[in-house]
């Protein structure tokens, strides 16, 4: 199986969906993350990300990892959400809200309270309907580096000189 499990490992059957707690090969994230036109990176950094992560929920079908939601996290009061994809032909039949509400009951089991995220244009609605809430103009998110868009929709952001 195109997969490997860790101790944070748990499994929610919806059939036929598999939602496993745990880190897919770097190969399969990597074919995932190629769906979604944002710029690929290096396999190496891709691999630390993985390592690094706080958590990643991922769903096959059969061996075929079919979506993924990544967590970044302190593990006590902070976390950020990172790569939600759901492979193309699997969209718009509940399994990215579906891996999110698992996602959302990690933490909340965890007692990590602030969980932030970027919403790309038109994903508005699917984070609403699982409580998001955009920050207000008084505390505006902020934040420093390049633009994440799909290529060929970015804009030009300020460097501050310190890219990596
Ligand atoms: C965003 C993304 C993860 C959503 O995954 P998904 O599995 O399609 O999500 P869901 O099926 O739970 O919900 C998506 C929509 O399908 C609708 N839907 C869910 N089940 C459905 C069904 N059986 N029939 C028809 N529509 C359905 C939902 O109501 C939702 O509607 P919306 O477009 O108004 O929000 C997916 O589109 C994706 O991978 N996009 C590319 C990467 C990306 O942009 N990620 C988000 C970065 S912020």
């Amino acid at each position: 199986m195109d997969r490997q499990h860790h101790d944070r490992e748990t499994t929610t059957a919806i059939e036929p969906l598999d939602i496993v707690w745990s880190t897919p090969t770097v190969q399969a994230f990597r074919d995932l993350f190629a769906t979604t036109g944002w710029e690929l990176p290096d396999e190496a950094r891709m691999r630390a990300a993985l390592a690094g992560s706080f958590a990643v929920a991922c769903a096959y079908v059969g061996a075929q990892l079919v979506a993924i939601v990544r967590v970044i996290s302190d593990g006590a009061m902070y976390a950020w959400i990172n790569d939600v994809i759901v492979r193309p032909e699997y969209r718009r039949r509940g399994i990215g809200s579906a891996l999110m509400q698992e996602v959302l009951r990690f933490l909340a089991m965890r007692g990590i309270g602030a969980v932030g995220l970027f919403c790309a244009q038109g994903q508005e609605g699917f984070y609403a309907r699982l409580g998001f809430r955009p920050r207000p103009a008084t505390a505006p998110g902020m934040f420093l580096g390049p633009d994440l868009s799909p290529v060929g929709t970015r804009q030009e952001l300020p460097s501050h000189g310190l890219a990596p």
